[in-house]
């Protein structure tokens, strides 16, 4: 079993979804860069103002702002962690590899016109951060989450204008990533096209 998993994969590709399931099945610690800055962002602390208008606009917050704040959680975390939306530059990726070692770089791999699909659907949770799309993973009652009872919101950057904003960032900013992982032999691409559970099937296999 893999011990340390970075998620890599444009905006909408299931990062967050199939992490998920894998900390529900095989207990891992998932550190999303993006739940943490929403939450920042929500509790208006000096590095959810910071980020917000980065956010908003589709691109990368600074990586001085995320990288100590994601060092101290990896230290926290101290186990077998899931890392998902970091690293999300070479800086971010050579900063963690300072720190620890990653076993495995998943990659999902979702065509854009199914990512815009996707996100411009997605509804979220912002009490427990469940997420939902609305034709294809929809919650059981209208804008209810079926966790929490919480009223679920849309994210303010899952605009369409915003979403191509952030695929044209991930093009520049983390799509190196991808090389980057393959030459140090641990990059495996997945095909995110398909059911979730499909898709999960997949994962697991490559996990174990
Ligand atoms: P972040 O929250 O990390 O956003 P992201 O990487 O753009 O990824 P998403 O959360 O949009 O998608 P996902 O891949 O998790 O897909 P999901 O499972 O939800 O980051 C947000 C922002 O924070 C960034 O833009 C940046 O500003 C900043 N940031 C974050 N990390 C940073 C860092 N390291 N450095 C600098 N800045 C950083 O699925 C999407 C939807 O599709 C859902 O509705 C889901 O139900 C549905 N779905 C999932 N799988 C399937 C399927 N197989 N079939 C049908 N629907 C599916």
């Amino acid at each position: 079993m893999k011990s340390t998993i970075v998620l890599l994969g444009p905006p909408g590709s299931g990062k967050g979804t199939q992490g998920e399931k894998l900390c529900s099945e095989f207990g891992y610690v998932k550190l999303s860069t993006g739940d943490m800055l929403r939450e920042a962002v929500k509790n208006q602390t000096e590095l959810g103002k910071k980020a917000k208008e980065y956010m908003d606009a589709g691109a990368l917050v600074p990586n001085d702002l995320i990288i100590g704040l994601m060092k101290e959680k990896i230290k926290e975390a101290n186990g077998k962690v899931i890392l998902d939306g970091f690293p999300r530059t070479i800086e971010q990726a050579d900063a963690l590899s300072g720190q620890l070692e990653v076993d495995l770089a998943l990659n999902l791999d979702v065509a854009d016109e199914e990512l815009v699909k996707r996100i411009t659907m997605r509804r979220s949770c912002p009490d427990c951060g469940a997420v939902y799309h609305l034709l294809w993973n929809a919650p059981k009652a209208d804008g209810v989450c079926d966790k929490c009872g919480a009223k679920l919101y849309q994210r303010d950057d899952d605009t369409e204008a915003t979403v191509l904003n952030r695929l044209k960032t991930y093009r520049e900013k983390t799509l190196p990533l991808v090389e980057y992982y393959g030459k140090k032999g641990k990059l495996v691409t997945v095909e995110g096209v398909g059911s979730i559970d499909e898709i999960y099937e997949k994962v697991k296999k490559i996990v174990q």
